[in-house]
């Protein structure tokens, strides 16, 4: 028995002073205790308090129960989850005025083990920080591609130019500053060069994977990631994946990344738009080509012809805030996975954006 246990002994004993709420108690499903309101003793807790708290110093009364599990303060909120420091379990604790119970005032505390749910959510999160982290990382691996290749090419015409002059003033002979200039001009500019061709390098080094993809479980992950944020627009998405749909062969993080994307913008374009108004449908199907294809409509403010031209060009962007590089990394994955991105009106306002995929039979 622990030594928090053997002190409390020595007290009167609670439970003999209140056998009906020690009956109540036991009752209950959930570990659950009864305090005196004023001083603060244990007055009745059932079974399963003692075997979740009974190991918790000082657990026989309340202010040092409130100082281990809170570390101090005894006005707590009537509702908290915390971590209990003697098992390291999650619980959900509630407090709630007794009333007079087995002869004097109590408080009756309940606590719920929510250690399982708090596991799923961290787990979760961690599943989200990471695709938010490749998110990044490939719209970080886009732009030094774009920027590799826009460089390349003034590069290599001024390493050109270079030798271009330096032949023409070795045939002149001289001056020598002007030829040692020249050269060490060079030299720096193959060195940036060599710089981007190990970017470009780096850039080409992370192989995809691709294998049969469920689209709707995809869906899944992408709204859970933007869940909050749709609920802080109070955006209604209505998902409309047949289960039945045959599965994409794909790489799973690449089409979250597209998906995450359309979708974002989605929202983004509606931000404008009153709530009522604001709504998000996901479709997808078996296309005539016999290709899997899937949109996402928005009722935003749709698009001017002017600008449905350049939506997919590096850097187009309408925001203030925005990148413009969203649309075009989800138009190199798709063109990469053999499909297409494609723009349309949505009727009665709004924009479609959606891709097509192959499907995975006879491919995996
Ligand atoms: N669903 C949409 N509705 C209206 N305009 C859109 C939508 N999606 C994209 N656009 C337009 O295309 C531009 C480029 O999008 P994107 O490449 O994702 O970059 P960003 O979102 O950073 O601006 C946006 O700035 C916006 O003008
Ligand atoms: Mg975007």
């Amino acid at each position: 028995m622990s030594a928090a246990r053997a002190r409390g002994a020595a007290r009167p004993s609670p439970p003999q002073a209140a056998p009906a709420l020690a009956e109540l108690l036991a009752a209950l499903p959930f570990a659950c205790a009864a305090y005196a309101r004023d001083d603060g003793r244990l007055v009745a807790a059932n079974a399963a308090f003692e075997a979740e708290f009974g190991q918790l110093e000082g657990y026989r009364e309340r202010e040092r129960l409130l100082a281990a599990l809170h570390g101090g303060g005894v006005d707590v909120d009537p509702g908290s989850e915390v971590r209990a420091p003697h098992n390291g379990r999650w619980y959900a604790l509630y407090w709630r005025e007794a009333g007079r119970a087995a002869g004097v005032e109590a408080l009756l505390l309940t606590a719920v083990d929510i250690s399982e749910r708090i596991e799923i959510l961290d787990s979760h999160k961690s599943r989200q920080d990471k695709l938010l982290f490749t998110s990044r990382l490939m719209s970080v691996g886009e732009m030094a591609a774009t920027l590799a290749h826009e460089l390349n090419q003034p590069l290599a015409a001024i390493v050109n130019y270079l030798n271009g002059s330096l032949r023409l003033v070795e045939q002149a002979g001289g001056p020598a500053q002007v030829e040692r200039a020249l050269l060490a001009a060079r030299t720096q500019a193959e060195h940036a060069s060599a710089v981007i061709a190990r970017v470009r390098e780096f850039v080409r080094a992370r192989e995809p994977r691709r294998d049969a993809q469920n689209l709707a479980q995809i869906a899944e992950t992408v709204l859970e990631l933007l869940r909050l944020e749709a609920e802080r627009q109070q955006l209604r998405i209505d998902v409309d994946l047949n289960p039945a749909l045959p599965a994409a062969y794909a790489d799973r993080v690449m089409v979250e990344q597209v998906l995450l994307n359309l979708v974002k913008n989605a929202i983004e374009a509606m931000r404008e738009v009153p709530a009522a108004r604001r709504a998000l449908r996901i479709q997808a199907r078996v296309n005539l080509d016999g290709e899997i294809e899937l949109r996402v409509l928005d009722r935003g403010k749709g698009l001017s012809p002017a600008e449905s031209e350049q939506l997919f060009s590096p850097f187009f962007t309408t925001k203030t805030d925005g990148l413009g590089i969203g649309l075009a990394i989800c138009r190199s994955i798709i063109e990469y996975h053999e499909g297409r991105l494609f723009f349309e009106p949505r009727e009665g306002g709004g924009s479609v954006f959606g891709f097509t995929l192959p499907p995975a039979e006879g491919r995996t």
